[in-house]
């Protein structure tokens, strides 16, 4: 009964007691609220939001339950990063290997994909072996042997986070400031990191497209993080058009190795720049802006952040034939091409729209649970600004399904073709904190 009065009171309007949201959490991650009146809960959050004092309750809850790992009294700063989600969103893989190179300790708590935004842990479930559910005495011995560790959330780090995250995936409960904000800080909250760096993306293809919103979101973590102990500043970047090229768990996984190997990839590489160095003033704020920025080149130019990501998916399990050929990773037998029905510049590539395609192929989920076919998504050929000739390729869609017109004929619709190029957009809309 507690449930429902907790759903009538916020249906209401009314605020939460951080005791009921607490008992409700528990309650849920324990089985004994079931699935629906939970949803019924968080689509009336959705709605009717939450004040600060209560997103508060919510993250700690998200933690709660669980193992509380005091990582930062290792010694070495360690530092935390997390992006609140968009298309084809392939910086962690990039920055977090690029910090660790240089001297700081990363550790981060990813999530799986929610609605049309991929997760880190669904990409690296591409890779043999390669094992995400650790416990609290493996966080730490992969920490100390890499320099940097990734999991996801389990029965012993954030199961009310875990829990609720999968249900908000499949039931249109995603876009919410306080229920994206607690799901995050949450996570964060269970590792007991220093510093948290947050990428807040901007733009269709984010989970809060408004930028009012964004900023919104940006302030209520920064506040959050900083409440409960935990420094934190926000980058607020483009999500207008997908990052990078590829969409899709695998196909990600090889665009990363790709950047560490020294490959320049629109987009991609100039927000991993930019969240790498934020990475490492969060460890050390008097190292200045330039210096990080020289260190961050320098681990991508000598191999080093290449060398981290492979010692680290290694200590995690991950098959060393995989990572030493990236072609071994899971490889989609089907591939249809978009191309452009006429000549002009790329003016804008819908990411909700690319989104759609790759989940539609098989990169997401509709339902709680499914299975994904990792080889699946969208490769774009072409970036809004690009030129392009009639006939040309725009987008490749891969997949293994019998037919996929539906998915292909999202990605076609994605693209607008113009006479003029478009106006030049930067890809760092501001900081907050
Ligand atoms: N990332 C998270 O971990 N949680 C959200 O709710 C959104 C993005
Ligand atoms: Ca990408």
């Amino acid at each position: 009964a507690r449930i429902l009065a907790a759903v009538t009171a916020k249906r209401a309007g009314l605020a939460l007691e951080p005791g009921e949201i607490a008992a409700l959490v528990s309650d849920y991650v324990a089985g004994r609220v079931p699935d629906y009146q939970m949803a019924a809960w968080l689509a009336t959050v959705a709605c009717r939001g939450m004040n600060a004092a209560e997103t508060a309750a919510l993250a700690r809850a998200y933690a709660a339950g669980g193992r509380r790992l005091r990582l930062g009294d290792t010694g070495r700063p360690v530092v935390d990063k997390h992006s609140t989600g968009g298309v084809g969103d392939t910086v962690s893989l990039v920055a977090v290997p690029v910090a660790a190179a240089c001297g700081v300790a990363v550790a981060k708590m990813s999530g799986r994909g929610l609605g049309i935004a991929g997760g880190t842990l669904d990409k690296l479930e591409s890779v043999r072996g390669l094992r995400l559910d650790l416990g609290a005495l493996e966080v730490r011995r992969v920490l100390g042997e890499a320099g940097m560790v990734i999991t996801g959330q389990s029965d012993e780090l954030a199961p009310g986070d875990r829990a609720t995250y999968a249900l908000r995936d499949v039931t249109a409960t995603v876009d919410s400031v306080p229920l994206i904000a607690a799901s995050i800080i949450g996570k964060k909250l269970a590792f007991g990191a220093r510093a948290l760096t947050l990428d807040v993306k901007t733009g269709a293809g984010a989970l809060i497209p408004d930028h009012a919103r964004a900023v919104r979101l940006a302030r209520t973590m920064v506040d959050l993080a900083e409440g409960l102990g935990l420094r934190c500043r926000a980058v607020l970047t483009d999500m207008s058009q997908p990052l990078g090229h590829a969409v899709g768990n695998a196909l990600e996984v090889k665009e990363a190795l790709s950047v560490l190997r020294g490959e320049h990839v629109p987009g991609l590489s100039e927000v991993s720049h930019v969240l790498a160095g934020q990475l490492l003033l969060s460890a050390e704020p008097g190292l200045g802006e330039e210096e990080a920025g020289r260190r961050v080149r320098r681990a991508l130019r000598s191999g080093a952040a290449h060398e981290t990501f492979l010692r680290w998916a290694r200590a995690q399990g991950a098959d060393a034939r995989v990572l030493a050929d990236p072609g071994l990773l899971p490889s989609a037998p089907r591939r249809q091409v978009v191309r452009a029905d006429r000549s002009g510049w790329v003016a804008e590539v819908d990411p909700r729209a690319i989104g759609s395609a790759a989940l539609l192929a098989g990169a997401g989920r509709l339902v709680r649970g499914a299975a994904l076919d990792h080889a699946a998504g969208v490769v774009l050929r072409r970036r809004v600004g690009d030129p392009v000739s009639a006939g040309e390729a725009l987008a490749e869609l891969h997949h293994t399904r019998e037919d996929a017109s539906d998915a292909l004929a999202r990605a076609a619709a994605a693209f607008t073709l113009a006479d003029e190029p478009p106006a030049a957009r930067p890809l760092v809309h501001g900081f907050v904190g």
